[in-house]
């Protein structure tokens, strides 16, 4: 019989799932060696218990499997690029970690362009983590995210060391050739005054958690 170890590591996850959090380990190729992410930008299980939570861009589902492990209401995954679309991924991680959390997550295989109040509802809490600098046109993902949004927007992403007197968002040609999926980087305040003057957010925190990435929570 195959462990379930071995069935595990046969798919090639993107998500680094910790014991700690689900009981189960699988190594995924993004996260911080013997960190939590979720540590790093500061989430609390009070922003998700009782909370309808949407995640855009889900993937393997790390975030969406922790709001739910966090005592959400409701989580609603949803993904394109990489359940169906032409992405580097598969939906195969998703399912896997579904099945063995016995999780109640829904699922939409939904694109960004496509995400309404009409189509998907509007949600307490959206999570729109490593999906800004993917998007060709980034004020209109802000804006799709901010629509269905309830009350906080939380934005993980890349970010530039630019003059942060002026709101920029850097066209980034050269990350097109590391990743042709990558366009556009803002500097911190970009992405604050975007979000507080294009999208109607009252209170924005944006803080750099490492060199080049930041983490933001925009309340309405
Ligand atoms: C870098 S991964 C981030 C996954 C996860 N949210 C995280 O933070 O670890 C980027 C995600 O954005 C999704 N994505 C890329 N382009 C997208 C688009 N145009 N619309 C919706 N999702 C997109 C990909 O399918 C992928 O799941």
């Amino acid at each position: 019989m195959t462990s379930l170890q071995s069935q595990i590591d046969a798919i090639p996850w993107f998500h680094h799932f910790d014991k700690e959090t689900f009981g189960f380990e699988t190594k995924g190729i993004k996260g911080i060696p013997n960190r939590r992410e979720v540590d790093l930008w500061g989430f609390k299980p009070e922003m998700f218990k009782d909370k309808t939570v949407l995640d855009i861009g889900a993937w393997d589902g790390y975030f969406s499997f922790y709001a739910e492990a966090m005592g959400a209401s409701r989580v609603l995954a949803t993904d394109h690029f990489c359940w169906g679309g032409d992405g580097w991924g598969t939906k195969a991680g998703f399912d896997f970690a579904h099945q063995l959390l016995k999780s109640k997550v829904e699922t939409l295989e939904i694109d960004l362009p496509a995400i309404t109040p009409e189509s998907v509802g509007t949600f307490d809490v959206v999570l729109f983590l490593g999906v800004l600098y993917h998007l060709p046109d980034p004020l209109g993902g802000l804006q799709r995210a901010a629509a269905v949004t309830n009350d906080l927007l939380i934005v993980e992403s890349t970010f530039e060391k630019l003059d942060e007197t002026k709101a920029l968002f850097e066209y980034k040609p050269e990350r097109l050739r590391e990743d042709y999926t990558n366009h556009w980087s803002p500097n911190l305040k970009g992405l604050r005054d975007v979000l507080a003057g294009l999208c109607g957010f009252h209170q924005v925190d944006v803080r750099p958690w490492s060199a080049d990435r930041l983490i933001c929570y925009a309340r309405k």
